[in-house]
């Protein structure tokens, strides 16, 4: 008999985590004003707002916290994490920041000039927000085939090459930089295939622009690519990132996701001019440029952590369990996003809960409903993370409505994944009985959905 699949690790620390009784679990949502982001961690049993910051390093990151050099100028740790990540990606100038954001925020004051377009697959809310802040265009041409969860193709996270083109064709003048995302996290943390970077290359290359890598789930990306690609199977997953990043000119990162960190980030690029104009943002929004916000500790951490998650063992063990949970909820017919991406779960809510009218937010139902069933804390990404329209204030309605389920690195075990899949089984198998949804009673004007305070009706 072949032996089952298993972990490529095991445990050596352990944190407890405490269940509840559905009365608690019915006060602290009132109290948190039925936004999740409101709740006391404590009052969560297993939490899957986010896979960000929230994963397990592993001893040997922790063996190199106790070496980290605090020197503030030209510290060991820093140099250590440099070299691991030009030995990746190719990319020589690196500047460390405290976060994906801060990356972003440092490139884009040299990048980014009031009137530009930067075409892209579906920028994450804080690029977004750093492009739209600096009255910019975050123009979004990923394929279709994403906006349909029920489609199954292998990298729904791609760069749709007609839509760049025309966007590149029509406007070329105002467009500083094209961004890809891998991988895709609004659409589901899909990935972007090999082909399809070429592709953007190639219609970069045409028009004479850069292309930018924003990088945050990269390793998970390389996975995809080697388990759905034709041509990559044989590769390591070394090889394929160092692919990957061949078609770009440079790399913003979140190293809070495939580094597998508690925080830190960086940008990493091969344009001398891009280093030089963004560093002297480093300086002032981060720090000195050996350092840009991080501890000594966390560097050495995060290369050691870049270095083990590019290892296909790591990644298998991560990617399977997103895959387990999907097969769990393939068992009990809850839809979602087709097929499961590398971080998270993407339930469809529209169709787990059909009686919402989409004026009640059936996502952020369904998010309160799965917290009152079992303690499990999702993230809506749906109508309420889409804010208004700046113009006419209305709520867009126009995308996707989900609850994910993003699945820190190496916390939970499978157990955990029966206990999300049974929980949410049984909400939809009360799907009839639940008709009303919520109403939102304060909203900031803009990222309301950190703070947005809601009303149960019904
Ligand atoms: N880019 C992507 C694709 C992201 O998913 C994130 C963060 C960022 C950039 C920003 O990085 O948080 O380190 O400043 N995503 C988190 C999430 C918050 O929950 O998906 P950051």
């Amino acid at each position: 008999m072949e032996l089952p699949f298993a972990e490529s690790w095991k445990i050596k620390m352990v944190e407890p985590i405490r269940k509840s009784t559905r009365e608690e679990r019915e006060q602290w949502i009132k109290e948190a004003h039925y936004n999740v982001f409101q709740l006391k961690a404590e009052h969560v049993y297993i939490d899957l707002l986010t896979d960000s910051g929230t994963n397990a390093m592993s001893d040997r990151q922790w063996a190199g916290m106790m070496m980290g050099d605090e020197s503030y100028a030209g510290a060991r740790s820093f140099l250590k994490m440099k070299e691991t990540i030009t030995r990746l990606t190719g990319f020589e100038y690196v500047i460390p920041t405290h976060q994906g954001r801060a990356a972003e925020n440092v490139l884009f004051s040299y990048l980014v000039k009031e009137g530009n377009i930067v075409p892209g697959n579906s920028h994450f809310d804080t690029t977004k927000g750093h492009i739209e802040g600096r009255h910019a265009i975050a123009l979004d041409c990923t394929v279709d085939e994403a906006k349909n969860t029920q489609l199954e193709v292998p990298f729904k996270g791609n760069v749709d090459p007609k839509k760049l083109e025309k966007a590149l064709a029509e406007h070329s003048d105002i467009i500083p930089f094209i961004i890809v995302t891998v991988t895709n996290n609004t659409a589901g943390g899909q990935p972007v295939s090999m082909q399809n970077l070429k592709e953007v290359r190639a219609i970069a290359d045409k028009y004479g622009k850069p292309v930018l890598f924003d990088s945050a789930r990269f390793a998970e990306n390389a996975y995809f690519i080697k388990t759905r690609e034709e041509g990559y199977a044989d590769k390591t997953i070394k090889e394929i990132v160092k692919e990957m990043f061949s078609y770009a000119d440079g790399m913003t990162m979140s190293a809070k996701k495939d580094a597998v960190v508690n925080m830190g980030g960086f940008i990493a690029t091969n344009k001398k001019d891009w280093y030089e104009g963004a560093k002297g943002y480093c300086v002032q929004f981060e720090g000195y440029l050996t350092y840009g916000g991080m501890n000594g500790r966390d560097m050495e951490a995060l290369a050691i952590g870049l270095d083990e998650n590019t290892e296909f063992d790591n990644l298998e063990t991560r990617i399977k369990q997103i895959q387990y949970l999907a097969k769990r909820l393939d068992e009990f017919g809850i839809p979602y996003q087709r097929p499961a991406g590398g971080h998270a779960i993407f339930v469809d809510a529209s169709k787990v809960l059909p009686n919402i009218p989409k004026e009640e937010f059936p996502a952020q139902t369904l998010t309160i409903e799965l917290y009152l069933e079992a303690g499990i804390r999702g993230c809506e990404i749906g109508y309420i993370l889409a804010d208004r329209d700046p113009v006419t204030r209305e709520n867009r309605f126009n995308g996707l409505d989900l609850l994910r389920l993003a699945i820190p690195r190496r916390v939970y075990t499978n157990n955990h994944m029966d206990v999300i899949a049974v929980a949410l089984k049984n909400v939809f198998d009360r799907r009839n009985e639940i008709t009303r949804g919520v109403r939102i009673a304060w909203e900031a004007p803009l990222m309301r959905h950190f703070t947005v305070q809601l009303e149960r009706l019904g």
